[in-house]
């Protein structure tokens, strides 16, 4: 390696065209991922109080804001369904006239080439908020695993292009895997939520899904934020059972992970990066504290850096219309 003065690291800084020849890493539209909440009803966008930009909607409105994304190119959006009835099975997450089946159909016939991915997850469809079935006051992995694999299948039947379980009980991948291939839909990729941490940064999305667990937390099922072994063990055992993709989650506090992943399995690694992550640059952006818009383009940067191939993300259209 040369030194100073033979080698100058500056010379190659000095404009943005030389800057842009040997630029490592570009986050570009087609990464992008945008989530959507889905209501019921007609006609109906609900601001979220703590997620500036991000609205519950109703699927005609729904479509609207699909539709934009899809016209900025962005490759596809994920759903969260807010239901009109909750109990304590969650059924209304596998009826095949739910909101988010009736979403997808949608969806489907009017953007037919977005991919429509769909969240699998009991939480928002519990009238207790947790993430599976309950046995007593604990959540009963087991008997949790035949509901979340019916609702991947009424999601793949309305037309969803690929399912992803984020309710971290044990053996969901493959339960999943087995009911679609049971059901025909061989071709129906998973997304797993792999590394999935009991992360204080869900906050606002719990407002804005209405999925707030209504005793305890989610600590038992989730991922300690302390531990980075371990994500490449569930990882690990995501891919085993059939995890097409694999998810961290959050990512702008775990970039050591995505890293770890990335490198450990060279398997697509999607990053979630989640809406306590997005309101709190939104929030120092609207005090005038720091530039919402550079600093949400260097975290997405970051985030492609540590090794994502795909992000989540609620700034998805505000990328590509500021860019
Ligand atoms: C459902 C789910 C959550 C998120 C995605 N799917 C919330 C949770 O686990 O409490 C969080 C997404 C975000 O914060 O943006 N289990």
């Amino acid at each position: 390696m040369p030194q100073y003065p033979v080698y100058r690291p500056r010379r190659l800084r000095r404009t943005e065209q030389l800057r842009g020849l040997v630029r490592e890493t570009q986050v570009t539209p087609a990464d992008l991922i945008l989530p959507l909440f889905v209501t019921a009803g007609r006609a109906n966008r609900r601001p979220i109080g703590s997620m500036p930009g991000v609205d519950q909607t109703s699927v005609d409105e729904l479509l609207k804001d699909a539709r934009e994304a899809w016209e900025l190119g962005v490759p596809g959006v994920i759903l969260f369904g807010i239901p009109e009835t909750k109990d304590e099975v969650g059924s209304s997450g596998y009826a095949d006239d739910g909101v988010v089946q009736q979403a997808v159909r949608a969806l489907k016939e009017e953007l037919p080439g977005l991919l429509v991915i769909t969240d699998v997850c009991l939480c928002e469809y519990t009238s207790h908020g947790h993430c599976g079935v309950l046995h007593g006051h604990e959540v009963d992995n087991d008997r949790s695993l035949p509901l979340l694999a019916q609702m991947a299948v009424s999601h793949a039947r309305a037309g969803a292009d690929i399912v992803a379980p984020s309710d971290m009980m044990d053996g969901r991948v493959g339960a999943i895997r087995a009911a679609l291939d049971e059901a025909g839909f061989r071709d129906t990729p998973i997304l797993a939520y792999s590394a999935k941490y009991a992360s204080a940064f869900y906050g606002p999305f719990r407002e804005a899904a209405e999925s707030a667990p209504q005793f305890g937390d989610r600590k038992a099922y989730q991922m300690d934020p302390a531990n980075a072994d371990e994500a490449l063990r569930e990882v690990r055992l995501d891919i085993e059972e059939g995890a097409d993709i694999v998810m961290v989650k959050p990512a702008h506090a775990y970039l050591d992970v995505i890293r770890r992943v990335k490198d450990s399995f060279g398997y697509p690694v999607c990053a979630y990066h989640v809406s306590g992550e997005y309101s709190m640059v939104m929030a120092a952006a609207e005090r005038g504290w720091i530039d919402g818009d550079r600093a949400m383009r260097e975290v997405l940067t970051a985030i492609k850096r540590a090794g994502a191939d795909l992000i989540i993300t609620y700034y998805a259209r505000q990328f590509v219309r500021n860019g």
